[in-house]
């Protein structure tokens, strides 16, 4: 048993020794650690990524396995199908709920769990049902979306992610499990871990972007967070990592729509979040609603039984998404609810969310010997070994007094605001009318004008209940710093509509101002679930707001609310000073206030590459060289400039984004030294065979350092990328492999030390298999995914 014990895959600065053969299988990514010096000799808190271990106590306890056999050994079959079946019984997140009989189905043992109810009387209710009248007391699981908090909201995923803090998502999951399961809640659908490359696809906002190296990371994180040391804990609560997989890649970046995704790209990008979460434990999965080559996700045998159970070893519990078992019969692969149940149960999806189908047809499955009882009994282990690892036996009930006391704590609520103020990706800070950079702002404005429809309370709903708590605007915020009667405030437009009067009032607003805070972008339900979008800039009354406010010749600050990256050129060439605010959660206000000011440094970087038209999307960092590279021929360069017109690149469009992933500035500025690597040669055999880390040391160490040659103390987000040519499968012209936050002061320099163990060269060659490979290699140690110098190097058979 592990209990109280986390595991690390990787632990700073000593990589842990890995057997080649589970290496192979393992992630290439989360296998970095990090050491920070100053050179001026103090020593830094070091900000590499943490690895990420397993929650002791968890699913994977040996001492649940008798337990669970037990338990089961007393079940009758339609007791065992009931485990396996799940309604929403309070506000629905999806088309129907199945159906409503739910107290007399849980009295008979036929419901596993529930979800969407939030009142605690209420889930003690049904508890009382299953508990005390049901034959064999087995409780219910309830689950909830709980995504950026549950009642004291963090930011949006998004939003977290561009922290680029994994400490920060780690305390925002514990709060949000801290306050469900005061509530009764004890399993979040959380977190999303889909890879997302495409802007269009609303659901970017809930998960940790395009990187898988990143968003291995976070989902180590989230899980860590939400899951405790100890699942049995009472304000722990289970994960369940969603969606299983592909789903970010949905086609055109319509939700739900179809993927296409080669073994190797569904290896190397798509699949390490999830299997870095299966690493750290995580109780459960939810399977996703897209098809992947051809099969819908919640009938896929490839990916729910070999590489998830098979290769991963998984022993939690596989949910379907909303009715996606019964989505089957749309997706054309079952006529009837019977072959969909079928289908989705003989592919390994344990647990039906919402169809009922499996309430239907399972039983008269195992009577006819479609599925046979050892099948069942399989499915029911993974329900019941989470419910006994939550400690759901012993503590079934939330004591409904308590839920309110949890809720709201003011360190909650401190740590909302810091995650907002670690979130805010500066993208532009050009000179203001003083000649310097606009930001931060001087503390004596008499007159500040915010205006936008976005600037009250930008609450983003993402499925949760949210939360009631304190919160304070941004124009309240701005008005206790300057004084009530020096900040104005006025809407111009509504988001999607406005009238003409409301934007002069708010252009007349501007001119008597020193200066203009503009609050624009989308509604919050413009992303998250079926909110995709063919146009991804400003609804066209707030671009036309834009405009007319910039057009007054007063200094303005645009700061934009978003769940994806917008695209407003015009915005970018004619404001001075842009901020990517996401949707910050409850303490974006104040956070907002105080970054304008200075009192904090903006750090955040971006996690998406920001498209400069939709027409680019998808659109990531980690792509393929291709055979014709655009290399830098792009529409910057004069026609006669261009030596070939065959590239691979847009006639009339830059191929490079507006910003790219993890570019983020801050009131400071860095210089990079180059990259020095301890070797310039590798050799593939050894780093098959482990030896490098066998001897406790790195494969390769790689440092850089990087100067403050700003005025004020700053956090940078250093990156570690590499590249791999010559390998048999076509390699991305750069992989983030490590990243480390650092603080450094006015003047002084950090040394910026990477330790690259094995894993890292691995790659998913032509024999489908992680390995390494002869290959030269180019390290980068940056601040973004375009810029850094190169130190080359070789990988030796
Ligand atoms: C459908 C969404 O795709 C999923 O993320 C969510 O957890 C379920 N609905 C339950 O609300």
């Amino acid at each position: 048993m592990r209990s109280g014990v986390r595991v690390p895959l990787i632990s700073c600065p000593h990589p842990q020794k890995i057997r080649p053969s589970a290496w192979r299988l393992a992630l290439a990514a989360l296998v970095l650690s990090g050491i920070c010096l100053i050179l001026s000799g103090t020593p830094l808190r070091s900000q590499s990524a943490p690895a990420p271990a397993k929650a002791g106590g968890g699913i994977d306890d040996a001492n649940l396995d008798a337990r669970v056999e037990s338990i089961l050994g007393r079940m009758t079959l339609e007791e065992k199908i009931g485990q396996l079946v799940q309604y929403s019984a309070g506000q629905p997140t999806g088309p129907g709920t199945g159906r409503s009989d739910y107290e007399d189905m849980i009295a008979r043992g036929q419901v596993g769990s529930l979800f969407n109810v939030v009142d605690p009387h209420q889930i003690n209710s049904y508890q009382h049902i299953a508990v005390e009248k049901s034959r064999l007391h087995i409780p219910i699981l309830f689950g909830l979306d709980v995504i950026h908090g549950f009642k004291t909201e963090f930011p949006i995923p998004l939003g977290l992610a561009s922290t680029w803090d994994p400490s920060i998502v780690e305390k925002a999951s514990r709060v949000a499990a801290r306050e469900a399961s005061a509530d009764g809640i004890r399993w979040t659908f959380s977190p999303m871990v889909d890879i997302a490359r495409d802007a269009r696809w609303g659901r970017m906002a809930e998960g940790a972007g395009e990187d898988p190296f990143l968003g291995s990371v976070m989902a180590a994180a989230y899980v860590r967070g939400y899951q405790g040391t100890r699942l049995d804990a009472p304000d722990s609560i289970a994960a369940c990592v969603k969606h299983y997989v592909g789903y970010g890649a949905a086609e055109g970046g319509r939700d739900y729509n179809s993927t296409e995704i080669s073994q190797h790209t569904l290896r190397q990008f798509y699949l390490p979040p999830f299997h870095a979460a299966v690493q750290a434990g995580t109780a459960s999965l939810m399977s996703a609603f897209n098809s992947l080559n051809g099969v819908p996700s919640t009938a896929n045998p490839f990916t729910l039984k070999q590489i998830l159970r098979k290769e991963w070893g998984f022993r939690g519990l596989v949910v379907s998404d909303w009715d996606a078992v019964g989505e089957l019969i749309p997706h054309g692969i079952a006529p009837d609810g019977a072959t969909a149940a079928r289908k989705a149960f003989l592919a390994g999806v344990d647990m039906d969310m919402v169809s009922s189908l499996y309430h239907d047809h399972l039983q008269q499955f195992v009577t006819s010997g479609v599925a046979t009882p050892a099948e069942i009994d399989e499915a029911v282990r993974h329900v019941l070994r989470v419910k006994l690892a939550l400690g759901l036996f012993e503590h079934p009930f939330v004591d409904e007094g308590a839920a309110a006391k949890a809720l709201y704590q003011p360190e909650s609520i401190a740590l909302a605001q810091t995650a907002a103020e670690r979130s805010f990706v500066l993208l532009k800070n050009a000179n203001g009318p003083a000649g310097k950079p606009l930001l931060p702002l001087a503390s004596g404005i008499q007159n500040l004008a915010v205006i936008g429809p976005l600037a009250d309370d930008p609450s983003y709903p993402g499925g949760v209940p949210q939360g009631a708590g304190p919160r304070v605007s941004l124009p309240a915020a701005l008005a206790q710093r300057l004084g009530e009667g020096h900040v104005s405030r006025f809407q111009g437009t509504g988001i999607l509509n406005g009238s003409d009067e409301e934007l002069a009032a708010a252009v007349a607003g501007a001119q008597n101002a020193d200066l203009v805070i503009l609050a624009l972008g989308e509604a919050p339900d413009m992303s998250g679930e079926a909110a995709s979008r063919a146009h991804l800039g400003l609804p066209v009354r707030q671009e036309e707001l834009l405009e007319a406010i910039v057009r007054t010749g007063k200094p303005v600050i645009l700061i934009l609310f978003s769940g994806r990256p917008l695209t407003v050129p015009w915005a970018f060439e004619h404001v001075p000073a842009v901020i990517a605010a996401w949707f910050p959660g409850s303490g974006g206000g104040p956070a907002l206030a105080r970054t304008l000011f200075g009192d904090v440094n903006p750090s955040g970087k971006l996690v998406v590459s920001w498209p400069r038209s939709v027409g680019q999307e998808p659109l990531y960092y980690n792509a393929l060289n291709t055979g014709r590279p655009p290399d830098d021929v792009d529409l910057t360069r004069p026609p006669t400039d261009i030596p070939s017109r065959y590239v691979s690149r847009y006639i009339d469009q830059q191929n490079s984004p507006q910003f790219p992933f993890g570019y983020g500035g801050s009131y400071t500025s860095f210089s990079y030294g180059p990259t020095k690597i301890s070797t310039q040669k590798l050799s593939a055999e050894a780093l098959n065979r482990g030896s490098a880390a066998a001897t406790g040391g790195p494969a390769m160490i790689a440092e850089a350092d990087v100067t403050n040659t700003g005025s004020r103390t700053g956090e940078e987000t250093v990156q570690l990328y590499i590249q791999l040519r010559g390998t048999s499968t076509a390699q991305p012209v750069r992989a983030l492999k490590g990243f480390q936050r650092v603080t450094v002061a006015p003047g002084e320099t950090a040394r910026v030390k990477f330790e690259l163990i094995p894993e890292v060269f691995a790659i998913w060659n032509d024999k489908n298999e992680f390995a390494a490979e002869p290959a030269k290699l180019t390290v980068w140690i940056s601040p973004d995914s375009a810029h850094g110098s190169p130190a080359e190097a070789e990988i030796l058979p």
